[in-house]
């Protein structure tokens, strides 16, 4: 049975999540890639476990997190049931259904009927009795919301979740559910947006949603997966993202355009004393409704690089205006 770090809650910083009881660490680390049933156990197995050792009590994933899809979560029960599980109550485990995990119409979106048997599959798969937090993982056209919000309250209600959350939902959207859950008696606690200095969309009405509603944000991919971190500033190095065969970074011509920006905001950071990892990741925690960030990890070392961006958390409004101007140029 793995002992953790002693000193685990000495640095970390943690942030109420909204207008909830909850608080979450600045940084946490989602399983989306590096966990799966393709990635060397082992490794993962010390990502998780050093995560926790600095204080980082959150973990996120989804069912279709692997590949193959549903690896993640098995490969994280694994390291819980042999490592965590006395740990279990200092930790806030999440999970999402909506994208395709399985066959026929059942297997994605947002009906009742696909959200609680995803909810049931994923609580198998990491031999839970409960999850902290179950997201509705995108909008569905077809489906009223109100039996999307529906069956995420009785996910709250029948025990199977603490709290519940949307993600990739807009401002309108966000808007409506949040307001349905509310009738139901449920606070959405939280949203997972896209959101990171190249990619403003949740500027666009989203933030001042979830202020109103006391709702908290949690962006992914803040490092746009690796694009704002020193990962690429001397190429592509062959156990990257980009050099993998993971469909969601391909190094193309836009990706050469990110990186000159990388490379200017890296000097930015430099001069501010950070990593462009930690700089990319205080600049998302500027906000208050910023609860926490979901980084992602191929290595320990990155997860420790990026819990230091909460030793500084401020900007100048010069610094600000420089990296609107790199950023967004
Ligand atoms: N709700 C949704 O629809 C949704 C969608 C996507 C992601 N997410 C969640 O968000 C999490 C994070 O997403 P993401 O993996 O795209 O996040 P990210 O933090 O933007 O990118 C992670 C990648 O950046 C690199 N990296 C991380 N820290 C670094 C450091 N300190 N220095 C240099 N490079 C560093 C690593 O690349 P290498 O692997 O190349 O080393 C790592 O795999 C996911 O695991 C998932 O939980 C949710």
């Amino acid at each position: 049975m793995y002992q953790a770090d002693a000193k685990r809650y000495h640095t970390m910083q943690y942030r109420r999540v909204g207008k909830s009881g909850l608080k979450l660490p600045l940084v946490s680390l989602g399983l989306w890639h590096n966990f799966g049933g393709v990635t060397l156990f082992e490794n993962s197995r010390e990502m998780v476990l050093g995560a926790f050792d600095l204080g980082i009590t959150h973990f996120d994933l989804a069912n279709n997190y692997g590949p193959p899809p549903g690896s993640a979560e098995e490969n994280f029960g694994r390291i819980l049931k042999n490592e965590l599980k006395r740990y279990r109550d200092e930790m806030i485990i999440s999970t999402k259904s909506g994208f395709y995990m399985w066959e026929g119409p059942y297997g994605e979106w947002g009906s009742r009927k696909q959200l609680l048997a995803s909810l049931d599959q994923s609580l198998k798969r990491m031999k839970l009795d409960y999850v902290d937090i179950f997201y509705h993982h995108r909008p569905d056209p077809d489906t009223p919301l109100e039996e999307t919000m529906g069956a995420l309250a009785h996910a709250v209600k029948s025990g199977k979740a603490l709290y519940v959350g949307i993600s990739n939902y807009n401002a309108e959207q966000a808007d409506k559910a949040i307001t349905i859950l509310k009738d139901l008696g449920i606070h959405c606690l939280i949203h997972q947006p896209r959101y990171n200095m190249l990619d403003r969309r949740p500027e666009q009405g989203l933030y001042d949603v979830l202020e109103k509603h006391g709702v908290g944000a949690i962006p992914y991919s803040p490092l746009a997966q690796g694009l704002l971190s020193d990962r690429y500033l001397n190429g592509i190095p062959e156990d990257s993202r980009a050099a993998g065969s993971s469909v969601f970074l391909k190094h193309d011509a836009a990706f050469d355009e990110t990186i000159e920006k990388s490379r200017k905001l890296a000097e930015l950071a430099e001069k501010r004393g950070q990593t462009l990892a930690q700089m990319a990741l205080a600049w998302l925690l500027k906000s208050p409704v910023t609860a926490s960030v979901i980084i992602g990890a191929s290595k320990l070392g990155q997860i420790q690089d990026c819990a230091k961006a909460q030793d500084n958390l401020t900007f100048t409004e010069s610094e600000l205006n420089e990296i609107d101007a790199i950023a967004q140029g």
